[in-house]
């Protein structure tokens, strides 16, 4: 997603910028930009598109020797891809550049006092409202842009990792963090700046982290560090033994864990702006109150992991919205001649956004009269294009083949969409939809807890790893999550394994089981909880190896299998977004046991472009 850099020195930085942006590239982006201090002020150019197209524009500039400058790559969350939303973003007299990663949530009502006291905005970005702050804070301090950006940023609510300079402070760079990574280092003869410390390798191992509320300031001799309310502090210096392979994981020995570590925020991401004024908003559904209040059946579609999380949208649009909604895969969909009517809503599910039977879904799906919203992680794709709407997920660009935090933000953006047609349907009182949210946006600390200790999970894939096949069940929402747990270890370490729902066991699978056959259960408190031990014990009386994800504290559940992965005590109806990470930390587990590549698995492509 977007990522930030900047640097000070004596020599021009210009290619610094360049280079760091491109070490940048892999997170994924749609538009990329620099703001340079040259001898008349500050050089701002930005664009849509790759960091190759910026570089070659900057040729076109004719010299540019500034020594100071920053530089961004955007990926879109407020205001599509476009050059004028591409940062820097500048003050209204020009004299202030800005770069932000996260999102300021109350940007819309900033924007607006910003206005009424006579500020022009140039783009749609939430960002911009940093620049044309940090000009009025200037103008209150003069020469002093670091107490300009402290004093701009109290005004502020929401994410932020930011980097600022100012054509009237040659050689200075403040940035500053909350809740969005920034790392600042000390080259041979220059201060550096990025969101990643990827983008400084090359310069330096000795690295700072800013913690949160923390703020330093650039200049070519040096470094300074600074709390929230403008006194002086002494770094936490790390020191960085990675090689440029480890530190694109970010430190991870693969990109399927760096990526599972990533899901706290990929709930937090998703979940930010979405409650305005106590009132659930999913504004780029582009439906109105009525459009929406008139939808009386709803389609999923979707294909692999993507269509697992429809199985879940299922059950919480039917729960909560009380609308009757089918799952299809797509590439069944497109062929099938389903009942579409100008209130059938379709959501169709993509990470890529450019799965060919989901893209042939929609188009079919359209031509019949039906609403289309797409779910996608990557924007501008065919499946955004070609939607009637749009939810990004927020997972930033994933590059295992296992879908792992793009499952999640699925999950989580149709969670919210199931929330917003039981508010607009008058399902649930608005207390009732602020209540879930509430409790929605608490599982990012839960996932948190539950990534601090993976010891029972790697006990239990110690003991699955060499049987020949594994069932994974479940009741209920659980059954739904047990379908992407078999996905994924099936797919990663070549374990064959199918997920059932645990009361089809005795019509059929059961015959599967005899002394050691895996059987993995998700067992966590729920309405049918009594029933799925009951099935349990049915595969325990035969000798199956049981590993239960259960809820902390429930004791009675080691009476019947033998590896226990407690998670914390969560609603029902979240429990897919919990229960789902130890099945991926297990289903990595097993593969590297097996010697598998987990990021690369065979025969697969993390985009399935043909039919
Ligand atoms: O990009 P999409 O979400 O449309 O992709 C759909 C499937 O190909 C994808 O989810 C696949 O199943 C993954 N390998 C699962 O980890």
């Amino acid at each position: 997603m977007c990522g930030i850099v900047g640097c000070t020195g004596s020599t021009p930085v210009k290619d610094v910028l360049v280079n760091g942006l491109k070490r940048l590239e892999y997170r994924g982006y749609d538009s990329a930009g620099v703001a340079i201090q040259e001898p008349d002020g500050l050089k701002v150019v930005h664009r849509v598109g790759k960091v190759a197209g910026l570089e070659s524009e900057l040729a076109y500039h004719g010299e540019l020797n500034g020594t100071c400058g920053i530089g961004h790559t955007r990926w879109a969350t407020h205001g599509r891809p476009s050059t004028a939303n591409a940062h820097p973003h500048t003050s209204c007299d020009g004299r202030i550049a800005v770069v932000h990663n996260g999102i300021i949530e109350n940007f819309a009502e900033l924007r607006e006092r910003l206005q009424e006291r006579g500020h022009r905005f140039s783009s749609e970005t939430d960002t911009e409202v940093l620049a044309h702050l940090v000009e009025e804070a200037y103008e209150q301090h003069p020469g002093d842009l670091l107490t300009a950006m402290r004093t701009s940023l109290q005004h502020v609510i929401g994410a932020y990792g930011v980097a600022v300079v100012c054509a009237d402070e040659p050689g200075v760079i403040v940035c500053a963090r909350k809740d969005s990574p920034i790392v600042v280092g000390r080259g041979a003869d220059a201060s550096y700046v990025a969101s990643d410390i990827i983008a400084l390798i090359d310069a330096t191992r000795d690295v700072v982290v800013l913690e949160d509320g923390q703020l330093a300031r650039l200049t070519p001799d040096g470094i300074a560090y600074f709390d929230e309310r403008g006194r002086q502090i002494e770094p936490c210096v790390t020191h960085v033994d990675w090689d440029v392979d480890l530190a694109e994981k970010g430190g991870y020995p693969d990109f399927m864990l760096k990526e599972i570590h990533e899901q706290p925020r990929v709930v937090r991401d998703t979940l930010a702006g979405r409650m305005v004024g106590g009132e659930l908003s999913i504004d780029e559904l582009g439906l109105s109150y009525e459009e929406l209040n008139l939808i009386d059946r709803v389609y999923v579609i979707a294909c692999g992991t993507s269509y697992h999380a429809g199985l879940i949208a299922k059950n919480l649009i039917e729960r909560w919205a009380r609308i009757p909604t089918e799952v299809e895969v797509a590439s069944e969909f497109r062929y099938r001649n389903p009942i579409i009517t100008p209130s059938t809503l379709v959501v169709a599910v993509s990470q890529s956004g450019e799965t060919a039977d989901t893209l042939a879904a929609i188009r079919d799906a359209r031509i019949k009269g039906a609403k289309v919203f797409g779910i996608t992680n990557v924007v501008g794709s065919p499946v955004a294009r070609e939607s009637d709407g749009v939810i990004y997920t927020k997972a930033n660009k994933e590059i295992a083949v296992a879908s792992t935090k793009s499952f999640l933000g699925q999950v989580v953006s149709l969670t919210l969409l199931a929330l917003l047609l039981a508010q607009t349907k008058g399902k649930l009182t608005t207390a009732q939809v602020r209540l879930l949210f509430r409790e929605l946006g608490d599982t990012a600390e839960q996932i948190e807890g539950i990534l601090q200790d993976a010891t029972a999970i790697d006990e239990a894939a110690v003991a699955c790893k060499d049987a020949a096949s594994a069932l994974f069940v479940g009741r209920g929402i659980g059954s739904a999550i047990c379908y992407e747990g078999a996905l994924k270890l099936k797919e990663i370490s070549y374990l064959h394994a199918e997920a059932y729902a645990a009361g089809e066991m005795k019509h059929g699978p059961i015959a599967l089981i005899d002394d050691g056959f895996p059987v993995i259960a998700v067992a966590t408190q729920s309405p049918v909880y009594d029933k799925l031990v009951s099935n349990l014990k049915e595969c325990e009386a035969r000798g199956a190896l049981i590993v239960a994800i259960a809820t902390e504290g429930d004791e009675e559940i080691k009476k019947v299998a033998q590896h226990v992965i407690y998670i914390p005590k969560v609603r029902d109806c979240f429990t897919p977004i919990t229960a789902s990470v130890p099945l991926q930390l297990f289903a990595r587990s097993i593969a590297l046991l097996r010697g598998c590549d987990v990021d690369q698995p065979r025969n697969l492509a993390k985009s399935v472009t043909v039919e």
